[in-house]
């Protein structure tokens, strides 16, 4: 079983590793270079505007002017320089690759680093400018968390968006306002180009904001392949992605938590996702095979009449319960988009199958659906209350006095990142049993 201990010191997706000890290397491969070999290499592999203007020098020309789009994004200009991007890397990069996966973040990361460098020459900057640094695939990785967070696409394959949408549209005003500052700033004081290309930090933030959507999900990549012919090279990374169902589904166990009602939103699960939610019911440990599971699903307007529902069983329980709670009853339901109400069919007096044993494995059917949602990138929350217990509830929803309410189950998209709740150690709970202990 993996342990604390053998946790990766940095819990950063190992394509954000690669790319930053790679921008380190060669950080460090150039203070070692002679000074004249430092300059061919920045002049080689930075990125020149001038360069696809200047009359034909070559192949060595022609190399850099394929290459350096790319490369001049591991070059940076001081230490400085390299340790605010990888910083920034480190954060916006690892939450990306944890949603994409290693070879999309790869992709997405280049393909951002060039519009930044496109977008920069679009702009105009002085034309013998040389861009360094990787800052500008760094601002797609915080414009495609910000889409995540804003705008969450549809399908999402893990459980993000990653903050509040009022956090995130204050941060991406903010980042905006001080790039843009920092950029004209110096041009309108002094009428010098400053040090920040801050144009290659906006074409970044707009691609990486505008690409997500269509690398976000699974097997989706292909679009964006499509152009470039290169179907089948992505077809085999998403099928490599796929070949590991054992690290991801124990990854998505251990990583599961509910969610409180009121922080899940649209989109709920819907359509072939809730289907499939609802056939990971089916594999809930079954003795005699009674399938005691019965499932309501309640959305949109029949929340309100839920709410009702509740505010009237609370009025039946407490004749004197005042408007507050009544108004809190009829709420409830709203807080979630989507509600599966569990409930256990209950086969009385089974010879071999108590009624504990049939709500066992509706609450098991209950928990395979909480995994499922969370593993498809939504969240959710079991919740009992007096309601489930109550016969006049029961009796509204169309169950019988002795059938139970398991729990209904809120389900939608979290409003934002989980955090990470400690969990006991399972030692605690844990002993061997020898059969040589000693009695009492
Ligand atoms: C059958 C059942 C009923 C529950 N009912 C409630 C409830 O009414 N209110 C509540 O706050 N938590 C309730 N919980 C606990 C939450 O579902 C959830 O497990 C808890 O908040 C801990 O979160 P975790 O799942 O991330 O450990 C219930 C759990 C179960 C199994």
């Amino acid at each position: 079983m993996a342990s604390q201990q053998n946790a990766p010191i940095l819990n950063a997706p190992a394509s954000v590793r690669w790319i930053v000890a790679l921008a380190v290397g060669v950080h460090v491969l150039r203070a070692l270079l002679p000074t004249g070999a430092d300059e061919w290499a920045l002049e080689t592999f930075g990125f020149y505007p001038a360069r696809y203007q200047a009359a034909d020098n070559g192949g060595s020309e022609l190399f850099a002017q394929i290459v350096s789009p790319v490369t001049h994004l591991f070059l940076h200009a001081d230490w400085m320089h390299l340790v605010m991007n990888m910083a920034f890397f480190l954060a916006f990069g690892s939450a990306i690759g944890r949603r994409m996966g290693n070879a999309q973040l790869v992709v997405l990361y280049f393909l951002c680093g060039i519009a930044a460098a496109l977008f920069w020459v679009y702009l105009n900057p002085p034309q013998h400018a040389l861009l360094l640094g990787a800052s500008g695939a760094i601002s797609g990785m915080v414009g495609a968390a910000a889409r995540v967070s804003i705008w969450p696409p549809r399908h999402s394959s893990s459980a993000l968006p990653f903050w509040r949408r009022s956090t995130v549209i204050a941060f991406v005003v903010i980042w905006l306002l001080l790039n843009v500052g920092f950029g004209i700033f110096p041009i309108m004081l002094s009428n010098s180009y400053g040090g920040i290309a801050w144009e290659a930090h906006l074409g970044g933030f707009i691609a990486g904001f505008l690409l997500i959507g269509a690398f976000d999900g699974r097997g989706r990549l292909g679009v964006v392949a499509m152009p470039f012919g290169l179907q089948e090279e992505f077809r085999t990374m998403n099928q490599i992605r796929s070949a590991r169902p054992a690290v991801d589904a124990l990854e998505s166990l251990l990583t599961r938590c509910s969610v409180p009602a009121k922080m899940l939103r649209e989109p709920a699960p819907d359509g072939a996702e809730l289907e499939q939610i609802l056939e990971t019911a089916m594999r809930a440990p079954d003795h005699a095979s009674l399938r005691p599971w019965r499932f309501l699903i309640i959305r949109g307007d029949a929340r309100q009449r839920l709410g009702e529902v509740f505010a009237d069983a609370l009025c039946r329980r407490d004749p004197l319960a005042d408007a507050a709670a009544r108004d809190k009853e009829m709420s409830r339901p709203m807080r979630s988009p989507l509600i599966v109400v569990v409930c256990a069919d209950i086969v009385a007096d089974n010879p071999k199958v108590p009624a504990i044993e049939q709500v066992v494995t509706c609450g098991a059917a209950a928990q395979n659906m909480l995994n499922a949602a969370h593993a498809m990138g939504y969240a959710g929350i079991l919740l009992t209350g007096k309601n489930a217990h109550d016969p006049f509830v029961k009796q509204a929803l169309g169950l019988k006095a002795k059938d139970e309410i398991v729990g209904f189950l809120y389900l939608g998209t979290p409003d934002c990142e989980p955090r990470p709740k400690k969990r006991p150690a399972a030692a605690e709970f844990v002993r061997e049993w020898t059969g040589r202990e000693p009695l009492g």
